[in-house]
């Protein structure tokens, strides 16, 4: 259902907030580092640079994204897998996971579990979009409703920095959460661009509207496509040669406690 071409779309955007993220990660020599939902696989290759000497995994559960995330070849080893049924082994210091938990419900128990499985001092670094109240996903679950997908639309099914720091500080780990809103630029396109087409609309189809697009027939889709992008020139109207998307997003690093002397 993930096609990597449409999500490589913004990549550069798309990219940003997991340096932000990696950057505040503070171990120098980790032995074992892994990426959940590590999608096309380009970032968790740039963990090799921060991280020479470590063992670099990537897992995810879409068998395309995998497919291109090995074909890089390289120094990380790709598999599929889900990120609910992850365990850490005991040499795992760094665990990255950059905008995927939001497709998991069950993500809260799972960070939990994670704190407390993962060996003493080790970091657990997530990233989720937290606009799920933006003008974009309201209109979306607005027109999702008239053609019967609203109930694929989730409302919140992420945290804000102060949810996710109280659930990791009460699991035991010493926590840095915070939210940023990027403003993004995005090229607004040939003056006339034809109907159905907008810059947020294109953002859009690499992630949000993957299970409407799937749930309806091309019809549906196409009409369904044109409407939102009608709806969206509204709330993003192009300004010069740029449509302003403001985008906020969700950061946690967790640090799990260190051992106490002696207990070794
Ligand atoms: C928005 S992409 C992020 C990819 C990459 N981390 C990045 O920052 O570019 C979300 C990824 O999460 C993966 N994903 C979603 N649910 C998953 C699950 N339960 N287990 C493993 N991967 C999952 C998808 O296949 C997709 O590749």
């Amino acid at each position: 259902m993930w096609d990597p071409a449409v999500y490589r779309r913004y990549g550069a955007e798309r990219a940003r907030p997991f340096f932000d993220l990696v950057a505040r990660v503070g171990t120098g020599s980790p032995r074992a580092v892994v990426d959940l939902g590590c999608g096309p696989g380009e970032l968790t290759l740039s963990l090799a640079e921060r991280w020479p000497g470590a063992r670099l995994t990537g897992i995810d559960s879409s068998p395309d994204m995998i497919a291109k995330a090995v074909a890089h070849g390289g120094p990380v080893e790709f598999r599929a897998g889900d990120v609910r049924d992850w365990r850490p082994g005991r040499d795992v210091d760094v665990v990255v996971t950059n905008a995927t938990l939001q497709w998991v419900p069950e993500h809260r128990e799972l960070l939990v579990r994670w704190v407390r499985e993962l060996a003493p001092g080790s970091w657990l670094a997530m990233q989720v979009p937290g606009n799920f109240g933006a003008p974009s996903h309201v209109l979306l679950r607005a027109v999702g409703e008239r053609y019967g997908v609203g109930g694929l639309l989730r409302e919140a099914p992420v945290d804000d920095p102060a949810g996710y720091a109280a659930l990791l500080t009460a699991a035991g780990a010493t926590v840095d959460a915070w939210e940023t809103t990027y403003l993004h630029l995005l090229p607004a396109g040939p003056e006339g661009e034809g109907e159905g087409e907008h810059p947020v609309l294109r953002w859009m189809e690499g992630t949000a509207l993957r299970p409407v697009k799937a749930a309806l027939d091309e019809n549906a889709w196409q009409s369904f496509r044109a409407e939102l992008a009608r709806e969206l020139s509204g709330a993003y109207p192009a300004t010069g040669a740029h449509v302003a998307f403001p985008f906020r997003r969700v950061f946690v690093v967790a640090r799990t406690a260190e051992e106490e002397e002696g207990t070794g």
